[in-house]
């Protein structure tokens, strides 16, 4: 997409280097949070993939990771479907600190749901942590342990988060001025 036409779809929120410098911090951080202990971080895919990717690079201490992904099945309008986490089978989380990762929290239900199922298993310890959280009216009353970037409640894309698959790979963080898209069929 580095073509001048798309400079009209996306507009900059979040440049790499502000990313990269944040991961840096939250890393210290984690380092500090979890010190003499191992994670058992589990990502949620594909959003989280870049910031999971980068994040364990950064970290000095033991992760192990584990992933499962989501769909919300029956979703229709303005009713919310099901969610369905899938991948929970492959995890062991009896005794472990669990850390869950996401790229975003929007209205909270995926990250909530995620970690209700995790809970069941027994673990340790969970906490979370997603890249964004949307500054948007939420009626749960959660919030996750580590935000690395607020955001204003504008549709993104980049560094992981797509729409309709795409975007993943860019490397910033956008907000997708979906009114300028072509028209797909
Ligand atoms: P929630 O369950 O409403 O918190 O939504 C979380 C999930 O919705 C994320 O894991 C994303 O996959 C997706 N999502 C929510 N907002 C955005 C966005 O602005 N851009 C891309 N994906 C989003
Ligand atoms: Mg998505």
């Amino acid at each position: 997409m580095k073509t001048e036409a798309s400079l009209t779809y996306f507009e900059l929120l979040i440049p790499e280097e502000a990313i990269r410098k944040r991961i840096q911090e939250i890393a210290r951080t984690l380092e500090a949070d979890y010190e003499g202990k191992e994670i058992l971080l589990v990502m949620i895919m594909k959003g989280s993939l870049l910031l999971v990717a980068d994040l364990i690079r950064a970290l000095q201490i033991k992760v192990c990771i584990e992933f499962v992904s989501c769909s919300s099945y029956g979703e229709s309008g303005t009713v919310r479907g099901r969610l369905r986490v899938n991948g929970l089978e492959q995890i062991n989380a009896e005794g472990k600190h669990i850390l869950v990762v996401d790229d975003i929290f929007d209205s909270g239900h995926t990250l909530l749901g995620v970690i209700d199922r995790l809970q069941k298993m027994q673990p340790e310890s969970m906490k979370t942590l997603v890249l964004l959280s949307k500054r948007v009216p939420r009626n749960v009353p959660y919030q996750p342990d580590y935000v690395l970037f607020d955001i204003e409640d504008r549709f993104v894309v980049g560094y992981g988060l797509d729409y309709k698959e795409h975007f993943r790979g860019l490397p910033g963080v956008y907000a997708l001025l979906l009114e300028n898209l072509p028209t797909q069929n």
